[in-house]
């Protein structure tokens, strides 16, 4: 019909990307399954999922991908990152060193992607409360200097999660 020629013009790629263990997967699950996993693995190579969203009442999906943090698991960069028009960009609020990477990984998006792919900057686990490194106030002044939207999730308990990805989709869209 009309309508699902429609819809097949809405297929938006996205990207997750930061490093090991900052739950990009789990993010993924809670977004696209509403599951989560307390003892997940590295994921290895290259997974994705197509998630149908509802943007201003149109149906839109949105093709994830998820990729390993760590180099050695990683697949091809170049492949991952093509025709990508948004990007998750996640640490973890209680692993500053995760926050420190925030540049590279910006680097490496840049180098394989259009300059104007929607870029939320997302401090993920913020249900660790007790073991935060990393102060609300320094991602946002790190997304407000970058240009890049910005938001605290928790893949545990649920929170911002949706909002995390249906502000990227909003925009490409
Ligand atoms: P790589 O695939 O190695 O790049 O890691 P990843 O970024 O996909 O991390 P993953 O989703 O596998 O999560 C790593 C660990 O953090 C797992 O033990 C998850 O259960 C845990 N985790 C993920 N999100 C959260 C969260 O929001 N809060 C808490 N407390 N733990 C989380
Ligand atoms: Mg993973």
């Amino acid at each position: 019909s009309t309508e699902e020629q429609q819809t097949e013009d809405y297929l938006f790629k996205i990207v997750l990307i930061g490093d090991s263990a900052v739950g990009k997967s789990n993010l993924l699950a809670r977004f696209a399954r509403n599951e989560f996993y307390p003892n997940s693995k590295s994921t290895i190579g290259v997974e994705f999922q197509t998630q149908k969203m509802d943007i201003d009442g149109k149906e839109v999906k949105a093709q994830i991908w998820d990729t390993a943090g760590q180099e050695r698991f990683r697949a091809v960069t170049s492949a991952y990152y093509r025709g990508a028009v948004g990007a998750l960009l996640v640490y973890d609020i209680s692993r500053r060193q995760t926050f420190d990477s925030i540049g590279r990984w910006l680097n490496e998006l840049h180098t394989h992607s259009d300059m104007n792919v929607v870029t939320i900057l997302v401090g993920n686990k913020s249900d660790l409360k007790d073991a935060r490194e990393v102060p609300t106030r320094e991602g946002k002044a790190l997304a407000e200097a970058q240009g890049l939207f910005f938001m605290e999730t928790s893949a545990l308990d649920s929170s911002n999660v949706n909002a995390a990805f249906q502000t990227v989709v909003k925009e490409i869209y």
